[in-house]
C-alpha cells in the first residue's frame, strides 16, 4: 500500500470492510468505525475480496465466539499472503472484546494481524492505523470510555439514510455487576453513561435523516444515569419522555436490561408512553435461587416474576424476552427444573439460550463443579423445545389481530415489504416500497416459523 499523500490514513482508492460479531453494541461500534474510515477516504467494501483493510469487531462472551475469530483470522492470513504475492497490501485489524481481553495474545496467535484495538479506543483508529503502517503492530486496550463518547464520529445524513429507518443509539457502556460467568465487566469496563445532550443530539440527527425507530443500547441500559447540562442526573425513562416529544420518531426501544435496575419509574413509562414499544429483553439466566446466587445476579426468581407482573400491570400486552444459561457450575436437575418452571410461568415471546462457557478470569471458570457437556446439551435441548413452543404460540396468537408494523425494507419476494410488529416479530405484506419508513396497521393472516404474513389494513390499528 503506498503511503497516503493527503494526510488521511487511507491509500488512494482503498476500501475497508468492518465485520461485526456479537451484541448490538458491537453493531453500533462497527457502523461508527465504518463512518470513521469513510472520513479517512476509505470506500466501503461489500466482501473481503474487495477490501484492502478488514476490521473484525469481535465478541468474547463465549468461547465459541472467540474461537470463531481465530479461524476467521486464519482465512484472512491466507488472503494477505496471496495479496502480498500480487504486490498488494492487505491490512487486518482486530477490534472489540477479543482485542480487549486477549490483547497481545492475538498478535502472538496470528502474525498476520496488523493492529489490535479495544472497544474504548476505536475512535483513534485512523491514528493507530497510520502507526501500524510504519510496521508496528500495536495494542491499544486502555479504558477510556469517556474519551470515546466525546469523540464518537458522527455519520453524515446520507450515511444514515442509506442505513434505514431503525437505528441504535449508545447511551451507556460497561458493567459493574460482575455476574460470575461473564467477561463483560473485564472487556467493557465500568458502567458509564453518555450525557443527556449527546444522546438527544444524536437522536435528533437520526430523526432528521429519516429514522423513525430508535433503540437505546447499553450493556446495562437500564442502569443509565446520564447528566444533563444543568448537572441533573436522568434515569432512562426520562430519556424516553424527552424522545417521545420528537416529531417523526415513532418507536422507542431499549436493550439490554438487568432485573435489579428495573425501577418502577421505567416500568411506569411503559404504561405512560405509547411510543415505548411493548417488548422488553430482560435476561434472567436461571430460575433457581441457588444458581442465581452463585451467578451473583443479586436477585431471586420471585423478584423477576414480580417485575414481570408489574410490567404487565403497566402495559398488559407487553411481550417478554430473556437470556438463559444452562449448566452453570453446580447446577442440579432440580435447579434446572426451577428454570423450566419460571419459563412456564412467564411465557416468553422470544429467548436466547446458551450452554455455560467457562471464561478465563471469571469466578465461574475457577469452580471445580463444572457440568458435563452431555448434560448441558440435554438441558439446552429441553429448554429450547419449551421456549420454542412458547414463541410459536405467541406468534400464532397474533393471527387475526391488527398490529402496527414499521416497514423497514423490501421483502424477500417481488412486491413485498417487510418490517416489525410492536413485539419485534418480523412481518411481511404485499405493498409498495413507498410505505418503507412508515408505521401502518396490518392484519396478520398467517404465522410462519420465522415471520408473520399480513394484509395492509384499511381501518385503524388496534394497537395505537
Ligand atoms: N457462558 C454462556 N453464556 C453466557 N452469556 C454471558 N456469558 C456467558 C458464558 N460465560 C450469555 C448470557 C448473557 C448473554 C449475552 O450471553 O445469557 O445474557
Ligand atoms: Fe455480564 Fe452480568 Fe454485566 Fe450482563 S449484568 S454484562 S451478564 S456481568
Amino acid at each position: 500500500m503506498p503511503a497516503p499523500q493527503d494526510g488521511s490514513a487511507s491509500p488512494q482508492g482503498a476500501k475497508a470492510l468492518v465485520k461485526s460479531y456479537g451484541c448490538q453494541m458491537n453493531v453500533y461500534d462497527a457502523t461508527r468505525m465504518t463512518d470513521l474510515l469513510a472520513k479517512e477516504g476509505y470506500g466501503q467494501a461489500a466482501v473481503e475480496e474487495d477490501a484492502d483493510l478488514v476490521v473484525l469487531n469481535t465478541c468474547h462472551i463465549r468461547e465459541k465466539a472467540a474461537e470463531k475469530i481465530y479461524s476467521e483470522l486464519g482465512k484472512l492470513a491466507v488472503t494477505k499472503r496471496e495479496r502480498a504475492q500480487a504486490g498488494r497490501d492487505f491490512k487486518i485489524v482486530v477490534a472489540g472484546c477479543v482485542a480487549q481481553a486477549e490483547g497481545v495474545e492475538v498478535l502472538r496467535r496470528q502474525r498476520a494481524v496488523d493492529l489490535v484495538v479495544g472497544p474504548q479506543s476505536y475512535h483513534r483508529l485512523p491514528e493507530l492505523l497510520s502507526q501500524a503502517a510504519q510496521g508496528r503492530q500495536l495494542t491499544d486496550t486502555d479504558f477510556a470510555v469517556e474519551e470515546k463518547f466525546r469523540e464518537l464520529p458522527q455519520p453524515s445524513r446520507a450515511q444514515i439514510r442509506a442505513r434505514g429507518v431503525s437505528a441504535f443509539v449508545t447511551v451507556q457502556e460497561g458493567c459493574d455487576k460482575f455476574c460470575s460467568f461473564c467477561v463483560v465487566p473485564y472487556t467493557r469496563g465500568a458502567e458509564i453513561s453518555r450525557s443527556v445532550e449527546e444522546v438527544l443530539a444524536e437522536a435528533r440527527r437520526l430523526v432528521e435523516s429519516g429514522v423513525s425507530e430508535i433503540t437505546l443500547i447499553g450493556q446495562n441500559v437500564n442502569a443509565y444515569r446520564g447528566e444533563d447540562s444543568g448537572g441533573i442526573i436522568w434515569p432512562l425513562e426520562r430519556l424516553f419522555e424527552a424522545l417521545s416529544g420528537m416529531e417523526g420518531l415513532h418507536r422507542l426501544r431499549y436493550t439490554t436490561s438487568h432485573p435489579v435496575d428495573m425501577t418502577q419509574g421505567l416500568i411506569d413509562a411503559h404504561g405512560a408512553l405509547p411510543k415505548l414499544m411493548p417488548f422488553v429483553h430482560l435476561p434472567v439466566q436461571s430460575g433457581s435461587d441457588r444458581v442465581l446466587k452463585a451467578m451473583n445476579r443479586r436477585h431471586r426468581a420471585q423478584d423477576y416474576l414480580d417485575i414481570v407482573q408489574r410490567l404487565r400491570a403497566a402495559r398488559p400486552d407487553i411481550a417478554l424476552s430473556s437470556d438463559f444459561i444452562v449448566g452453570f457450575p453446580g447446577e442440579t436437575d432440580a435447579d434446572f427444573e426451577e428454570t423450566l418452571a419460571l419459563i412456564r410461568e412467564v411465557d416468553f415471546a422470544s429467548t436466547f439460550s446458551f450452554k455455560y462457557s467457562p471464561r478465563p478470569g471469571t469466578p465461574g471458570a475457577e469452580r471445580e463443579d463444572q457440568i458435563d457437556d452431555e448434560i448441558m446439551r440435554e438441558r439446552l435441548a429441553v429448554l429450547q423445545a419449551l421456549v420454542e413452543s412458547q414463541r410459536q404460540a405467541f406468534n400464532a396468537a397474533t393471527v387475526g389481530r391488527t398490529v402496527d408494523v414499521l416497514f423497514e425494507k423490501p421483502g424477500r419476494h417481488e412486491g413485498q415489504i417487510a418490517g416489525k410488529s410492536p413485539y419485534m416479530q418480523a412481518v411481511h405484506v404485499d405493498g409498495p416500497t413507498e410505505m418503507i419508513g412508515g408505521v401502518v396497521p396490518v392484519k396478520i393472516v398467517v404465522a410462519g416459523s420465522n415471520s408473520l404474513g399480513g394484509k395492509i389494513s384499511e381501518g385503524e390499528g388496534e394497537d395505537g
